[in-house]
């Protein structure tokens, strides 16, 4: 069994590769309290250590405090328009729900059910930042808000209900899509790979490396995976043709996601992502290795991981990817698998005898996740319950990333725009003598990363979605989420009331301070109806640990053909006409025979039932027709 505490053990990575795979699916959904206790003395500092961390915590804080335009505008869109608030959650509904709307009136019905309901007005002139009132106004009266009528400043409330009553939802409609355009610009860097590169310049001038992200993701049919493929295509080629003369970062790479590349990326289609899929996979990174352009795999949904790692190994050990060491993938420390991913993946580089880069972040999709089990009614979650138990697990990870064993084997990339984290990274690397580099998001940590490209030696990475709007939603929504969640770090940062103490907290300790490992205030997916009913038992068919047990005891009756016959008198009766029957999922897969019962059979039965019921043989019987109103009774 996989036990955190042992993986610095010199026996414990003597296993084979294999039992770290089967650990990955083992640890799918293991119980959070024991596999936190296991964790928490990897991810726990010593004394110097902590000091250490708290003190450039710290400091890097007060720099960006200072800093008057530290805080980004989106972050204090977020801060105004925190998730707490009816307005913030409103905002978060919206833009999810209007990208999935296709018809105006549709959108319009939605917005006018919306938007009644929310006090705007109270957040309008609140903040100093224009990027708020503009888009507060945005979202109020369109976008010639932003250059607002002086007369309408004093009454916001009666300029909101005449605008309303003389523009119509239409205009709102296209204000709260003006608004998410602004938002959009804030996180994008450019809408084609051109455009990208330019922008990146002034960044580039600072010392700052690029991964360009070409928006796109879950694509639903094959002429959408071809347009992405495409995308990825043209940006190897800018980025590998770029001639931007700095010498000291790094050059910029190229993250991808396999669910753009495929319109069945999924478990069940193994087959095809084992062929299709890395096929596609195989031509970008030929293409990318003759341009000389890292390519890393983003990280999605908990369910994919499995498919995702079974991939990535057929593609690294092919010969495309043998002696490279530009082809890496992401990590998410959220998931309680995220350690034996780490473990199994040193074992396959050393195999190998190349070095994977390895991209340590928190995860974004922590919200659907957990939705995801409590639908299913999984027995427990794939991901932790609090955010100090990410953190927690993002150290340990951390620990490991940088210890001996992945040595020439895992290059860290540490990415986290918390000041905290950062610090950690910084500290525990210090004197290691190892290769590091961090990595932010476009719009996001520029203060941070300021202070650190400054004082210190290590290169900078920033992740640039690159692409249209229409494909920038759902990025935007995991933002959103994510910097509007009030325990967020960014969140918490431009809140001048959260004091630099409580920003500089070990995460270790603040988890070992709750009651419970796990967050008692999110019950396990069984349990989300309390004491109503327990929830339908659901499995997860993505994971092997679910999905083997089920498949070996089908596989048991497998090669049972079954019968289907009358059975009169106790005897089967094979005079019927015989249909074949075929596997529903299958078709080629015969499975048995059913013999129909003849009308003679039927009768046959039904005198030996009546000899049964009425042995005294008086009653007769006769098959009437279904009674009906016009039917005399
Ligand atoms: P913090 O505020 O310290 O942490 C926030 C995170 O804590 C949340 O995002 C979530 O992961 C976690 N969290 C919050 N609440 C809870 C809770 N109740 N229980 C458990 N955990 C909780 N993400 C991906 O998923 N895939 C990627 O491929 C990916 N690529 C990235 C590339 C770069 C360069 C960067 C910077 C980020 C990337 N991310 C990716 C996004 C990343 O996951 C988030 O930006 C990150 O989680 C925010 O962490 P933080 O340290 O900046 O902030
Ligand atoms: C996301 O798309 C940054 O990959 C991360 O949310």
């Amino acid at each position: 069994m996989f036990n955190a505490s042992k993986v610095l053990e010199p026996a414990f990575q003597e296993q084979p590769k294999s039992f770290f795979w089967q650990s990955i699916t083992a640890n799918y959904a293991v119980d959070e309290t024991r596999y936190l206790k296991e964790l928490i003395p990897l991810a726990q500092s010593n004394a110097s250590e902590h000091r250490d961390v708290a003190e450039t915590a710290t400091s890097l804080i007060r720099k960006v405090r200072e800093q008057d335009d530290s805080v980004h505008m989106v972050d204090a869109l977020l801060q105004e328009y925190s998730l707490d608030t009816e307005e913030g959650i409103l905002l978060m509904c919206l833009a999810e729900a209007l990208m999935r709307i296709p018809d105006k009136y549709t959108a319009d019905a939605l917005i006018q059910d919306k938007l009644s309901d929310a006090d705007w007005k109270k957040h309008v002139g609140r903040s100093e930042s224009t990027l708020v009132n503009a888009s507060t106004w945005g979202l109020l009266l369109t976008g010639r808000v932003v250059k607002m009528d002086k007369r309408l400043d004093g009454s916001p409330s009666s300029i909101w209900k005449r605008l309303i009553k003389r523009s119509g939802e239409p205009v709102i409609r296209s204000a709260m899509y003006q608004a998410m355009a602004i938002m959009g610009k804030q996180f994008v860097l450019g809408r084609d790979i051109d455009e990208a590169l330019r922008n990146a310049r002034e960044y580039r001038e600072l010392g700052y490396t690029y991964s360009f992200d070409m928006l796109g993701e879950a694509a639903m049919t094959r002429d959408d995976a071809d347009r992405y493929l495409k995308d990825y295509m043209d940006a190897i080629e800018s980025v590998g043709n770029d001639t931007y003369p700095n010498s000291r970062a790094p050059a910029p790479s190229i993250s991808i996601k396999l669910s753009a590349l495929h319109p069945r990326y999924e478990v069940s289609q193994e087959e095809r992502v084992l062929e299709e899929l890395y096929a596609t996979v195989i031509d970008l990174l030929t293409f990318a290795r003759e341009k000389k352009v890292s390519i890393t795999i983003d990280a999605e949904e908990m369910d994919r991981l499995e498919i995702s790692l079974k991939l990535f190994e057929k593609a690294f050990t092919s010969p495309v990817a043998k002696g490279w060491g530009g082809f890496g993938l992401v990590i998410q420390a959220y998931s309680k698998r995220a350690l034996p991913v780490l473990c199994w993946l040193t074992k396959l580089a050393k195999q190998q005898g190349d070095e994977i880069p390895i991209r340590l972040v928190k995860g974004a999709y922590w919200d659907t996740e957990i939705k995801i089990c409590q639908q299913l009614g999984l027995e427990g979650y794939p991901v932790f319950t609090r955010k100090e138990a990410t953190d927690t697990s993002y150290l340990a990870c951390l620990r490991y990333l940088l210890s001996d064993y992945t040595e020439g084997a895992l290059y860290p990339q540490l990415a986290s725009h918390n000041a905290h984290t950062v610090s950690s990274v910084l500290t525990m690397a210090r004197n290691k003598g190892r290769r590091i580099e961090f990595q932010r998001l476009h719009g996001m940590g520029d203060a941070l990363y300021n202070s650190i490209l400054e004082d210190n030696n290590l290169p900078v990475r920033i992740y640039a979605p690159v692409g249209a709007h229409k494909d920038l939603l759902p990025y935007l929504v995991r933002r959103l989420l994510e910097n509007g969640a009030n325990s967020s770090f960014v969140h918490r940062l431009v809140d001048a009331a959260t004091p630099i103490e409580a920003l500089v907290q070990n995460p270790v300790q603040e988890l070992q301070g709750y009651d419970s490992l796990p967050n008692d205030r999110i019950p396990l997916p069984v349990d989300i109806f309390g004491n109503e009913r327990r929830n339908s038992k659901g499995m997860n068919i993505h994971v092997a640990a679910h999905l083997d047990p089920l498949l070996n005891h089908l596989g048991q009756w497998a090669k049972k053909r079954w019968e289907a016959a009358p059975v009169i008198g106790g005897e089967k009766r094979r005079d019927g006409e015989r249909s074949d029957i075929h596997a529903p999922y299958d078709r080629s897969q015969h499975v048995g025979q059913v013999y129909w019962t003849t009308e003679a059979q039927a009768e046959e039965a039904w005198s030996l039932q009546r000899k049964v019921l009425f042995p005294g043989g008086s009653v007769r019987w006769r098959i009437v027709p279904p009674v009906s109103s016009d039917t005399p009774s």
